[in-house]
């Protein structure tokens, strides 16, 4: 729907800042738009504006005039309508005064219909025809505010108007009369028409872009259990031709609450080279963390390889020989569960993460499940970030590791063989089946209707800064 793009895009305008003055609280992700998201931004709306408001319908005018030579004519126009509007040049301000987005010197087009009566001696004379009409140098201006009411963005419109320089009629048919009684009757009330019906019309589109804004969810779930955040922190603030919005960003359990603390910098230092730079602090991994472990979904049993063969204590024979000795051939399950949430490190260099693992090696032996061993595996790794459509997505990749036997009922094993127990665990079953999961990615907060294009990650201090340019699916 156009107007949820719309809204998305005030939205994305909505969102940003480089003073952090007026922002109490900004939140665990900002989106800054930069001066060239601010144009995109601009260009859609206007094109939004029209292609939703064209045919424009002006209100009837109908007038009594004095003709000379004729007399008392009953003059009307009907169907007024702008049918196109040209616009040249527009800009887009952000400042103390709010966002002003200004078009000059616009053209448009109207058609009307024309008609008048008049009575001669004995007769009721009257004709119809149609007219069309340039009208020329429009210039509207459009000055809101953004700020945040109860975590959603509100718009508060300054000032809306438009206003027109000349118009020029031109009538087919009728007597030769009619060109300077109409030009006379009705340029006045045309240019006022346009000007008020225009100046109502985008009043009348800032309020339901208002009321979409409003209606935006404040949360997104991810899937049953978890959730991220998306409400407004504070104000945006409006920079010089920047707005940059915070917003909570924090992963949650579906309908809970879970609380992360962390600092609150501000990121975005240099340059922004793309239309928005959003930036995810590292509080937001850690809160994905904390509520998937909480949710208990750091646990996973696998009792196949990745190829969907059951795995046996055959294929372990190398492995773990002890294992396959004494029980051979028999089915085997691993338990693998993260035993505290893993703490996620953003550095200059990228993320970093240290997960605690407990590995446990069941296997299944006439019907029972049996727990042969258990290991204690602390690992390092390392994850890369990518962009798919708009989701943010990573990969592990392990740097090291250390793993310890906890248990044992296939006697004392060397360090060798629990090295290499660990390392299959880890490298054909545990990260392969994480990055499965991170492969999908979690969403950016981009509006809906609007893709990623030419994106950027920056790693930076304690977060991650995706820089991008925004196209619209529709263009
Ligand atoms: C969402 O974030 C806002 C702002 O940080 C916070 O006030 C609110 O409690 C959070 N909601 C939940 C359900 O955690
Ligand atoms: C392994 O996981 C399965 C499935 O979640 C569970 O039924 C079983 O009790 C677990 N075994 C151990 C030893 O943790
Ligand atoms: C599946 O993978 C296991 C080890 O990961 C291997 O032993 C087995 O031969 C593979 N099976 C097939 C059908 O590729
Ligand atoms: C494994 O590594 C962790 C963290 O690097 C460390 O705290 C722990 O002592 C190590 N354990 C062993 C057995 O080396
Ligand atoms: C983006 O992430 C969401 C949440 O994890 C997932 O449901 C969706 O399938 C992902 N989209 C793509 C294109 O992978």
């Amino acid at each position: 729907m156009a107007l949820a793009k719309l809204v998305t895009i005030l939205l994305l305008i909505v969102s940003v800042s480089p003073t952090l003055a007026e922002s109490n609280g900004r939140g665990h992700i900002s989106v800054l738009v930069s001066k060239t998201g601010l144009e995109f931004a601009k260009d859609y709306l206007i094109n939004e504006v029209i292609s939703t408001t064209i045919p424009l319908k002006l209100p009837d005018i109908e007038k009594k005039v004095k003709i000379p030579l004729i007399g008392k004519v009953r003059m009307g126009l009907s169907n007024i309508q702008i049918y196109a509007v040209h616009v040249q040049s527009s800009k887009i301000e952000t400042g103390e005064n709010g966002i002003v987005l200004s078009v000059s010197g616009a053209t448009a087009d109207l058609i009307m219909d024309w008609s008048y009566t008049y009575k001669a001696s004995f007769f009721q004379i009257s004709d119809h025809g149609d007219a069309s009409v340039k009208v020329n140098g429009m210039d509207v201006k459009v000055s809101v505010n953004l700020f945040n009411d109860d975590g959603s963005l509100k718009i508060a419109l300054l000032e809306s108007g438009c206003t027109v320089k000349s118009i020029g009629i031109h009538i087919n048919g009728g007597a030769s009369w009619l060109y300077q009684g109409v030009v006379d009757a009705f340029q006045k009330t045309i240019l006022s028409t346009v000007e008020n019906t225009v100046s109502k019309r985008i009043a009348e589109k800032m309020t339901k872009l208002d009321s979409l804004l409003q209606s935006l969810p404040k949360e997104r779930k991810i899937d049953d259990s978890v959730a991220v955040n998306l409400t407004f922190t504070g104000n945006p603030v409006l920079g010089d031709s920047s707005v940059e919005a915070g917003i909570d960003g924090l992963f949650m359990p579906n309908g809970n609450d879970v609380k992360v603390s962390g600092s609150r910098s501000s990121f975005f230092g240099s340059e922004v080279n793309r239309m928005v730079a959003i930036s995810l602090k590292e509080e937001v991994f850690n809160s994905a963390t904390l509520v998937y472990f909480n949710a208990k979904r750091m646990h996973m049993a696998i009792g196949e390889s990745r190829n969907g063969s059951v795995l046996s204590t055959s294929d372990w024979k190398l492995i773990l020989p002890r294992l396959y000795k004494q029980y051979p051939d028999d089915k085997m399950m691993l338990n693998m569960s993260v035993t505290s949430p893993p703490d996620v490190k953003i550095t200059e260099n990228g993320i970093d993460t240290t997960i605690h693992l407990e590995i446990s090696i069941n296997v299944q032996d006439f019907g029972k499940v049996l727990s042969v061993a258990r290991i204690s595996s602390v690992l390092n790794v390392a994850c890369s970030a990518e962009i798919a459509k708009s989701n943010l997505t990573g990969s592990l990749r392990l740097i090291d590791f250390n793993a310890t036997m906890k248990s044992s009922n296939i006697g004392e094993l060397q360090t060798k063989y629990i090295q290499a127990a660990t390392s299959t665990v880890l490298e054909s079953l545990f990260l392969p089946y994480v990055n499965t999961r991170l492969k999908r990615g979690f969403p950016l907060p981009i509006p809906h209707g609007f893709t990623i294009k030419n994106a950027e990650i920056v790693f930076v201090k304690n977060g991650v800064m995706v820089c991008t340019d925004i196209a619209s699916y529709s263009i």
